[in-house]
């Protein structure tokens, strides 16, 4: 096999170039520290962050930045449309001693792109240009961008802000091949993937959307010329996914993601970090969401499914696993691989 390309955000090298997307609500330190685990990840990001509450110091954007010894590299996204806030967060999250810091252009929640932040960034050249410079020269850490193709079909401005970006000093963009208007509807646009890789000069340009398998990485690379692919979605799916692409690239294989007792495995393990982060009164809360995708991928029952939800405590949620346990799946087998088609958020706008 041929050397495998190596991917650096400037001066940070990547241990691989396959990254794991934000996903707002589940790419939390207990995530990431399940998928570090399992191998082939060259970088996390955490969920998006206010950068205005981080310099308040709210105790929730606290809680999203946190990080430990093993969750390294990590890159703090930040969201805002004020250079004071923008740059004051990516100063703290320095002096923090966080490997890099991230920009989102690229929501499309009404909440966040009235405000003049995420995508709604697209539609104002100068000032956004002018924005991100600041925040480059605000810190010394690797700052980089994602952002989506643009604001509609009309609007398609990745190409010309990418070039831009990397003129004042941006390490690496990660586009999501869509348009704000398309939310997660129809197809990733690896055409226009491919434009914004035409666009820059040399930095890296992070490939992101719809990638559920190593098939469908390997199609990213090879269409769309990029550096990296960026995964969200597919890694709620299959956690394993990052340790399968490093497989494949080193050997031209890789081994299958984890089987339903796997998965239960990790169910526990991720739990149990939360537990630790959250402290056992809101473990349970907080970790509903993610225990749903998980379940739903390993087809467990509807009704054991509704019992974890609705477990009011540490005991309650670990005597359901019990039975999910007991049970296996409600189609199939213990050792076939679970569903890898993940539900979209639903609405286009309104949500992720
Ligand atoms: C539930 C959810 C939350 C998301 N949160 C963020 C976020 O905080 N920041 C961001 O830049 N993108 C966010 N995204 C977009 C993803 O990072 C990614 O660009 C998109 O899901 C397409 O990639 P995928 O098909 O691999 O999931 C979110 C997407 C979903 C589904």
């Amino acid at each position: 096999m041929n050397a495998v390309p190596k991917l650096s955000y400037g001066p940070l090298p990547l241990p691989t170039r396959w990254l794991l997307s934000p996903l707002a609500g589940y790419t939390n330190l207990p995530f990431r520290r399940v998928v570090r685990a399992l191998g082939g990840l060259g970088l996390a990001t955490t969920d998006l962050v206010n950068s205005r509450a981080l310099v308040e110091g709210s105790e929730k954007t606290l809680e999203l930045t946190a990080t430990c010894p093993e969750d390294t590299p990590l890159a703090v996204q930040i969201f805002g449309a004020e250079p004071k806030y923008l740059c004051e967060a990516a100063r703290r999250l320095e002096g923090a001693g966080h490997a890099s810091v991230d920009i989102n252009m690229g929501c499309p929640v009404g909440k966040v792109t009235k405000t003049g932040s995420g995508a709604s960034l697209m539609c104002r050249r100068e000032e956004t240009i002018e924005l991100v410079e600041a925040v480059v020269r605000s810190v010394s850490i690797p700052v980089t961008v994602k952002m989506r193709l643009g604001w509609d079909d009309q609007n398609i401005t990745a190409p010309a802000f990418a070039r831009a970006f990397e003129e004042v000093g941006v390490a690496a963009v990660a586009i999501h091949g869509r348009t704000r208007a398309q939310g997660f509807s129809g197809q990733v646009n690896r055409d226009g993937i491919r434009q914004v890789v035409e666009a820059v000069r040399k930095i890296p340009v992070i490939g992101n959307g719809d990638v559920l398998s190593v098939a469908d990485a390997e199609v990213m690379l090879r269409e769309t010329g990029c550096a990296g692919v960026s995964i969200g979605r597919g890694a709620l799916a299959n956690p394993w996914i990052f340790r399968q692409l490093h497989q494949w690239e080193q050997t031209g294989r890789s081994d299958p993601p984890g089987n339903f007792d796997d998965r239960l495995g990790l169910l526990r393990q991720q739990f149990g970090y939360v537990i630790e982060l959250r402290g056992a009164d809101r473990a349970v809360s907080f970790f509903r969401k993610m225990a749903h995708w998980y379940l739903k991928a390993m087809r467990v029952a509807p009704h054991l499914r509704h019992k974890t939800q609705s477990a009011r405590n540490v005991d309650e949620f670990f005597a359901v696993l019990a039975e999910i346990e007991e049970r296996g799946p409600a189609v199939g087998s213990r050792t076939d691989q679970p569903e890898m088609t993940v539900a979209v958020p639903s609405g286009p706008n309104a949500h992720w």
